[in-house]
């Protein structure tokens, strides 16, 4: 039942107690007939009067909660807009203002869903497209081969580039892979597998990774250890992936003949790793912008690179969940330089 409605049914049955009262009082003969109506009079005239006061001061009450609930069925919508009452019992401006920090929180989690929908669309079309270009290219080479439109001699040619596409492929793939699963982890990331690592040991596997990507572009890698650092206690899967990166980047965004120098040091409590590139550099506007999901530098600019712009942001996921940090300082045209920085244990 309406507010409204209760307020005058109260009113009606209070009248109505008292004329039964005051009827069973004449019937007894304990009040004259004309005391008897006067009384009923009285009270009929103070309920008719009250009912109009009650429902004249209440009359903002009335609106506030109509606004309220009018309020409550656009949020149903997505429309997320704050309520005003003004003159409103305290009451419900408490209630009001308990609805508006609601909204505001509704309203963000709702912005932080959509957008978090509109990059995972984004990220699956872009996958779907860096995907497919490496597989078109080995299919028409296969094509081309079985047709006998490629001769013996260019053979051994063409099947390097469709390694290097396959190459794409599979790293395409394990950053595919990587993003699902720290995606899925979050907010609670992957736990640190720490364990001691011998610096030695580890960058023998790492560089030796490189040979091939390095030796195509005739570039060199120079090493650099500062000799107190000899092992560290860190989650060497992540450490390598993060440095994979890295090094991969320096050397894809530098031209050949170039050199690739990778510096490790103890610097006040922290390991620093620093990768420098001799390569194209990145304008100040885009150096905090490579750490974004998907973000590459003028994507038509270097075709050939083929990225897909995830690399730096799982980098620097990985490096958050090594309590380190991960910066970088380039200067346009001439190179940039990763820093690395983890903490000694
Ligand atoms: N050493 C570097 N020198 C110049 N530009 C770089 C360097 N490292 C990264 N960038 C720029 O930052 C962008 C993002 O790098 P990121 O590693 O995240 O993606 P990617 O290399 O394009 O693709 P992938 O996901 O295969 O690594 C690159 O597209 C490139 O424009
Ligand atoms: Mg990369």
């Amino acid at each position: 039942m309406k507010l409204r409605n209760m307020l005058i049914l109260s009113f009606l049955t209070s009248s109505i107690v008292v004329v039964l009262i005051v009827w069973f009082s004449i019937s007894k003969m304990y009040l004259t007939d004309y005391d008897g109506y006067l009384i009923i009079g009285i009270t009929i005239l103070a309920n008719i009067l009250g009912t109009i006061i009650g429902l004249f001061s209440l009359r903002n009450t009335f609106h506030s909660l109509d606004k309220l609930s009018k309020q409550t069925k656009v949020i149903k919508e997505n429309q997320f807009t704050e309520i005003q009452l003004e003159h409103a019992p305290k009451e419900l401006q408490t209630l009001a203002d308990d609805f508006n920090e609601m909204v505001a929180a509704l309203a963000d989690s709702f912005t932080a869903l959509e957008k978090s929908e509109q990059d995972k669309s984004n990220l699956v079309a872009q996958l779907g497209h860096d995907i497919k270009t490496p597989i078109t290219a080995i299919k028409n080479q296969i094509e081309a081969i079985q047709d006998g439109v490629i001769s013996k001699e260019e053979i051994d040619q063409t099947l390097d580039q469709m390694a290097f596409q396959v190459e794409r492929l599979s790293s395409l793939t394990k950053q595919l892979m990587e993003i699902t699963i720290m995606e899925k982890a979050l907010p609670q990331s992957p736990a640190n597998q720490e364990q001691k690592v011998w610096l030695d040991q580890f960058l023998l596997k790492l560089l030796s990774s490189f040979d091939y990507i390095l030796r195509k572009k005739q570039q060199k890698l120079t090493l650099q250890v500062d000799p107190k650092v000899k092992t560290l206690m860190t989650d060497e899967g992540k450490l390598n992936r993060i440095l994979t990166n890295l090094i991969e980047n320096a050397s894809k965004y530098s031209p050949v003949n170039t050199t690739i120098y990778l510096k490790i040091e103890a610097v006040n409590g922290q390991i620093i790793f620093s990768i420098k590139d001799e390569g194209i550099g990145i304008k100040t506007i885009d150096q905090q912008k490579i750490f974004d999901r998907l973000y590459r530098v003028e994507k038509s600019r270097n075709p050939e690179t083929g990225g897909s712009g995830l690399g730096l942001y799982i980098s620097k996921s990985l490096t958050e969940q090594l309590k380190g940090e991960l910066k970088v300082e380039s200067d346009y045209g001439n190179g940039s330089i990763f820093r690395l920085m983890l903490p000694e244990i």
